[in-house]
């Protein structure tokens, strides 16, 4: 049984002159313990499906979806009360921005304190705050804050953006959540320290089985960390399938695209070799072209492409492309666990 299972979710954003399609029926599933990356340029609905996925998009945004199960729980005949007091118990989120997100009313101490699941805490009312206290300060070692003091002390605005991602990880972590959405959870880092996220994140996956969507716009970032990965472009299902799949036999000229534009992918280039890239940029949501919308781009693109193209399943790797590429005989290889 999956845990997630999405079918043709669509995300409207709904205003008085006229509404528009940000998500246009994505599907997106996820196993027990396994780790999806969801891939994409920036403005392609990564977030916004993330955000549809926990139920935090405000009232402006229109959800639909032929399908949405939860652990085989259909969330769609649950009153949004119920859908979100499930989600909140099982789902947790690093949020992109988490400057924005974490409150900045309250010291980093309390937020982490307050997120502690309760089902971990044992004793008299005085003991649980101690317990809470310690579990934040070992919530803080763990995302790499070794001056914890100071650190708990802080309100976020005190903090770099860099320290407010590992809050928002320790946090996220702190609910003991069956699914993690990171959603660039080191973006505002350097490269060293995104290892050591990246390494925290795969060991809880490996201990303690904590299923992740990992999402990123970086292709080649999150290869050694996933099992899975799914691509999307412009609020639209591009294509899924193993991350071998993905990143050796890619069957949709995007996905080829942003391999070819990885440096790994083309370490046999002389160095300061030009790397591939497609011509012109995303679409913004006011002018999305009919069809497929990477049509204007699209080296393979022909009159068929202004229908939209339907999803074909290849034995488990999904592609929506009129014209699917066919998989290079000597695929490129990449490191995993390189990083
Ligand atoms: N609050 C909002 N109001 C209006 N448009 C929005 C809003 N949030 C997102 N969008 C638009 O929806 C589209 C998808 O945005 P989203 O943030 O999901 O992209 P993304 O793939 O997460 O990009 P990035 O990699 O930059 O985070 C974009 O065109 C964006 O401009
Ligand atoms: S459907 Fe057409 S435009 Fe879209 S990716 Fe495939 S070939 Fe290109
Ligand atoms: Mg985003």
């Amino acid at each position: 049984m999956n845990l997630l299972d999405i079918r043709n979710l669509s995300i409207e954003l709904v205003n008085e002159k006229q509404n528009i399609l940000a998500v246009d029926k994505v599907s997106l599933s996820m196993k027990e313990g396994e780790v999806r990356g969801l891939v994409g340029e920036s403005g392609s609905g990564k977030s916004l499906l993330a955000q549809a996925i926990v139920g935090v998009l405000d009232e402006k945004w229109h959800v639909h979806a032929d399908r949405f199960h939860w652990r085989g729980i259909d969330l769609l005949r649950l009153s949004i009360e119920e859908r979100k007091a499930l989600l909140s118990r099982d789902i947790a989120m690093i949020f992109q921005e988490p400057m924005a997100c974490l409150d900045p009313t309250n010291t980093v101490g309390e937020q982490i304190a307050e997120a502690i699941d309760t089902n971990s805490l044992s004793g008299f009312f005085w003991q649980k705050q101690k317990q809470r206290h310690e579990g934040a300060i070992k919530l803080l070692h763990k995302v790499g804050i070794k001056k914890h003091s100071a650190c708990l002390n802080s309100y976020p605005h005190q903090l770099t953006e860099a320290l407010c991602q590992r809050v928002m990880i320790a946090i996220a972590l702190a609910r003991r959540p069956i699914l993690l959405i990171a959603d660039e959870p080191t973006a505002a880092m350097e490269n060293t320290n995104q290892s050591q996220i990246f390494r925290l994140l795969a060991s809880l996956n490996q201990l303690k089985n904590m299923s992740i969507l990992l999402i990123s716009h970086d292709l080649e970032n999150i290869t050694h960390w996933t099992n899975t990965i799914t691509v999307m472009y412009s609020g639209q299902f591009v294509e899924a399938g193993t991350t071998e799949q993905i990143f050796n036999k890619p069957l949709h000229p995007y996905t080829r695209a942003l391999v070819d534009s990885s440096p790994s992918a083309n370490f046999h280039l002389p160095a300061k070799s030009r790397l591939m890239t497609l011509p012109g940029s995303i679409p913004i949501l006011q002018h999305l072209p009919i069809g497929c919308r990477l049509g204007p781009r699209c080296p393979r693109a022909q009159q068929d492409c202004v229908k939209a193209p339907s999803v074909t399943n290849f034995h488990g790797h999904k592609v929506s492309c009129h014209f699917p590429l066919t998989p290079i005989k000597s695929p490129r290889k990449w490191l995993k666990g390189v990083c």
